[in-house]
């Protein structure tokens, strides 16, 4: 068996080394943030993922998996799994990258493999490899096409491997990719660097621009009392149009979709040209987040609400990520608007101030729930639904439920009392004025 190092133990480090040493690997991940490592030295992940801990427990149980501050000073194969976020420019940031081949370099001169799983716009791995004085023979890339809230399952049975390669690679070293990719009984596409980036940059831009034609189509399904689910499904049953990806909401987030329409958006930009769908399904998206709380704002004002609650705040199910979560932008419009917002999350506890000054972040659905002039759906948590909805409307001063994530069942709603609206579906007349004035008098 080879040996692995995986560097950075985030989502797709840590992902990516519990999956390998499942499949019989002994790996090595190493962290530098002490606030990671500290938790996984006590045998916990610090990350909320299924099926992660006890991937994790096993592994180093079974002496698969160890966990360290630094690289061992030898590994066949290194994998980087460090962040690339965009920065203010929209240009993905490569100072944890670049600062972690540089604490490689013994490593690397040893002649270990080098694959780059963390996401590459278009263009940066030519450039790293050259700027950082990488062997392009021994430089790989294998973009990662993990869902978070399901990533370990992705890792393990993914539907293609992508690896990147440089003009000429080492096919020894190709052959040992070959050997560890194989056992996944997934398609292999080995293509050259910039044909990896536009893959992984391609896909998840087409799964984004998909949901904002999905969330538009639900939007117009409202205005002319269309159901949004029964139309989609059906749009989907075409093979060509497929059906996943097509399930309606205010808007999507995460660490990798909005950015990818970024990244994608830049890469055109910095050629001269325009990305124009790439920039509208954006644009879309934030559009849709805003529609959303605007909504909300209604309902309120028409009912001179001042108590909003939202279910969920991390930017799906299944995990704790609240980055670019839809639920805090309206979060932070609902309370730049004056309300008062509390929220529950089944995995997030805590939620940083400056990402949304004054918002409660309560201890139970009841919690959030009590008092509150209006609840809204913001998370697609499966767990919402089993909540016992008579006792929360009860607590309430006005039983007013707006799913941004279809997430409940309307009858059932409906019939244990609640004024019940839902994305994507005709609302139900307003009783009082559109635009009556907010609790501070807007
Ligand atoms: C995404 C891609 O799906 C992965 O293939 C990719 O590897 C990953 O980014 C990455 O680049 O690392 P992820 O961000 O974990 O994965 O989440 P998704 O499952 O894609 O969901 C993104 C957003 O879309 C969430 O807000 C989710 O609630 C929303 N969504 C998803 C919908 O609103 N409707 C859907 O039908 C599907």
């Amino acid at each position: 068996m080879l040996g692995i190092t995986v560097i950075g133990a985030g989502y797709v480090g840590l992902v990516t080394s519990v999956g390998l040493a499942q499949r019989g690997h002994t790996v090595t991940v190493v962290e530098v943030s002490e606030r990671r490592l500290e938790p996984m030295r006590q045998g916990v992940v610090p990350i909320h993922e299924a099926g992660l801990q006890e991937g994790f427990t096993a592994a180093v149980d079974a002496g698969r998996l160890m966990v360290a501050r630094e690289a061992p000073a030898s590994a066949d194969l290194l994998f980087l799994c460090v962040g690339t976020p965009i920065n203010d420019r929209g240009h993905a940031d490569l100072a944890a990258l670049t600062g972690a081949l540089r604490d490689l370099r013994p490593q690397i001169d040893t002649g270990a493999a080098i694959i780059i799983r963390s996401t590459m716009p278009l263009g940066t791995t030519d450039r790293v490899v050259r700027e950082d004085g990488l062997p392009e023979s021994r430089t790989f890339t294998n973009p990662e096409f993990l869902r978070q809230g399901s990533a370990l399952g992705d890792f393990l049975a993914p539907s293609r491997v992508v690896v990147g390669t440089g003009r000429s690679p080492d096919s020894e070293l190709l052959e040992r990719l070959r050997t560890i990719f194989e056992p996944f009984a997934a398609p292999i596409h080995v293509v050259g660097y910039a044909d990896a980036e536009a893959i992984k940059n391609a896909s998840n831009a087409f799964l984004a621009l998909k949901l904002s034609f999905a969330n538009e189509i639900a939007a117009l399904c409202e205005c002319y009392g269309a159901d949004a689910d029964t139309v989609l499904q059906a749009v989907g049953a075409d093979p060509r149009i497929g059906p996943l990806f097509l399930r309606p909401s205010f808007g999507f987030g995460g660490s990798c979709l909005p950015k990818e329409l970024q990244t994608v958006a830049m890469a055109g930009l910095e050629r001269g040209l325009e990305m124009h769908v790439t920039v509208a399904a954006a644009e879309a998206n934030l559009a849709h987040q805003d529609r959303f709380a605007a909504r909300l704002e209604r309902r309120l004002a028409a009912n001179t609400g001042t108590r909003v609650a939202l279910l969920g705040l991390a930017f799906k199910a299944g995990t704790d990520d609240t980055r670019t979560s839809p639920a805090l932008r309206v979060v932070r419009r609902l309370l730049a608007a004056g309300y008062e917002v509390s929220a529950f999350d089944p995995a997030v506890r805590q939620v940083a101030v400056s990402e949304a000054p004054g918002l409660r972040v309560s201890e139970s659905a009841a919690a959030a729930v009590a008092g509150a002039d209006l609840v809204a759906i913001t998370t697609e948590w499966p767990e919402f639904r089993d909540l016992d909805w008579a006792a929360l409307l009860r607590s309430m001063r006005k039983p007013i439920v707006v799913d941004g994530r279809r997430l409940l069942d309307p009858a059932a709603m409906r019939a244990v009392g609640a004024d019940y609206e839902r994305i994507g579906s005709a609302p139900p007349p307003l009783a009082g004025p559109e635009s009556a004035p907010g609790p501070i008098g807007r």
